[in-house]
């Protein structure tokens, strides 16, 4: 069977011509769903009387078949045939015959097209939402298990306040609940069917496009053909979503990263998931975690990739929107390859309790638990503040620290200070303190942990 849509032509087309409008390397990730949309589409056909009872068994029969034959490697798109849809509908009619051309009633591949990504979408969402889910719990999971380790907590990347590493990781946790919230709400618009909307105006055929939307399990239906088959919204919408979700794990890989290094020593990563040097022996790389931070670039570049594609196209389907595949694809695919790179990473990671609480300890973290102390007792916040701060110029300019302090010593900085306050001056007091909703106190993050454990 030769081209099934040139007959118009007087001349075949240019090689080179054929090659560059064909999508079938991206459309190979299709092919299920475009037999799917054509399995719903043949009965809708059926329903409206334009295929007979045995002429829709023997087409829903036959891409079936087809199905098996491409996941069993026997059948493959070629490229001759432009693109998913128009190989599917050749092969049908090879196996089903008169049955098989009657398929392409009432729809076009501009519906259909925009059909097979929105499936395709669906289930790239349902994946990756499996995957961060996978994240959440391992961040649990291992807060739980950390859960009376103290480390520096950082402003500036400079030491701050001291806090529980738990409630680090659940910083982390809060991010990914965000990222599940948007990719479930972008969910809702993808689950919608364009298929009945034929090339750009609908069809003056009675078919019911409300058929094929419920046989494929979709919530809702286009509204406007012209929008039905030039809405992209879903791909950017879900893009972007994966963006904001690779811009967290890139922030999440470079604590790992920084935490692993030398300079910190606060977790080991495990040996499996890291790499060596081809000329220095000793090293232990965190290339994997690099590269999760990495591909946040790559991520983003697919949205502004995709966005640029879509900005000034005219009402209706364009071809261009055929570029629009390669963005969605990688994106979906390096977001949850690096979800699972980080969860990895995290279930496998050693703390080192030790140095944490070692970098924890030093009193200048407590700056803010001294002057929280005044406050307490009727000073002014700012007062308090300008007290705590000379005496720790005084300990700077003596390389003394806060805990070296006697409570004469503190007297006479500020005489509100008793002999209390010397037992304030831990890393475990302050962290144990800092109880207000949302911190870093001990019975707080246990709160948080027994909230997220149900
Ligand atoms: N292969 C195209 C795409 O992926 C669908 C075909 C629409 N072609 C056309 N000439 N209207 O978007």
């Amino acid at each position: 069977m030769g081209r099934l849509i040139r007959e118009r032509f007087s001349k075949d087309p240019d090689p080179f011509a054929e090659e560059f409008v064909a999508s079938v390397e991206d459309d190979e990730r299709l092919v299920p769903y475009d037999i799917e949309g054509s399995i719903a589409h043949a009965r809708a056909l059926s329903k409206a009387g334009l295929l007979n009872p045995k002429e829709a068994a023997t087409v829903v029969r036959a891409l079936r078949r087809i199905r098996r034959e491409h996941e069993q490697g026997k059948w493959k798109l070629d490229a001759t045939d432009e693109d998913v849809h128009m190989n599917v509908e050749k092969r049908l009619i090879q196996l089903a015959g008169r049955a098989g051309a009657k398929i392409h009633a009432g729809r076009s591949r501009n519906d259909q097209v925009a059909l097979d990504l929105r499936l395709w979408t669906r289930d790239a969402i349902d994946s990756l939402l499996g995957r961060l889910s996978g994240l959440r719990k391992v961040l649990v999971r291992r807060a739980r298990g950390t859960s009376d380790v103290i480390c520096p907590g950082y402003t500036h990347l400079q030491r701050a306040q001291p806090v529980l590493f738990a409630h680090v990781l659940l910083s982390f946790h809060e991010m990914i609940v965000r990222d599940e919230g948007r990719l479930t709400d972008c969910r809702k618009r993808v689950d919608v069917s364009p298929l009945g909307a034929g090339a750009l105006a609908g069809t003056s055929l009675r078919i019911d496009p409300r058929i094929s939307a419920k046989a494929l399990g979709l919530k809702g239906l286009f509204a406007n053909s012209i929008d039905a088959v030039s809405d992209r919204d879903f791909a950017a919408e879900f893009v972007f979503a994966c963006s904001l979700l690779q811009t967290h794990l890139s922030q999440i890989a470079e604590n790992l990263i920084l935490w692993s290094s030398s300079e910190f020593g606060f977790i080991e990563l495990p040996d499996e998931l890291c790499t060596s040097s081809s000329i220095m022996p000793q090293k232990k790389n965190a290339d994997l975690v690099e590269l999760v931070r990495a591909k946040s670039g790559r991520v983003v570049g697919d949205l502004v990739s995709l966005l640029t594609i879509l900005k000034g196209l005219p009402a209706g389907y364009n071809r261009d929107l055929q570029e629009t595949k390669p963005p969605l694809y990688d994106a979906a695919e390096t977001a949850g390859a690096s979800v699972q790179a980080l969860t990895l990473a995290i279930k496998g990671l050693v703390v080192r309790k030790v140095v944490m609480e070692e970098a924890a300890s030093g009193s200048e973290m407590l700056a803010t638990d001294l002057a929280e102390y005044l406050t307490e007792k009727g000073m002014p916040f700012r007062d308090a503040h300008q007290a705590v701060a000379r005496l720790m110029k005084r300990t700077a300019t003596k390389g003394t620290s806060l805990a070296d302090l006697t409570v004469a010593e503190l007297k006479r900085a500020s005489p509100v200070f008793e002999a209390d306050v010397l037992s304030r001056i831990t890393a475990r007091e302050s962290v144990r303190r800092r109880n207000s909703p949302g911190g870093t106190g001990i019975s707080r993050v246990r709160q948080r942990l027994r909230q997220l454990s149900r």
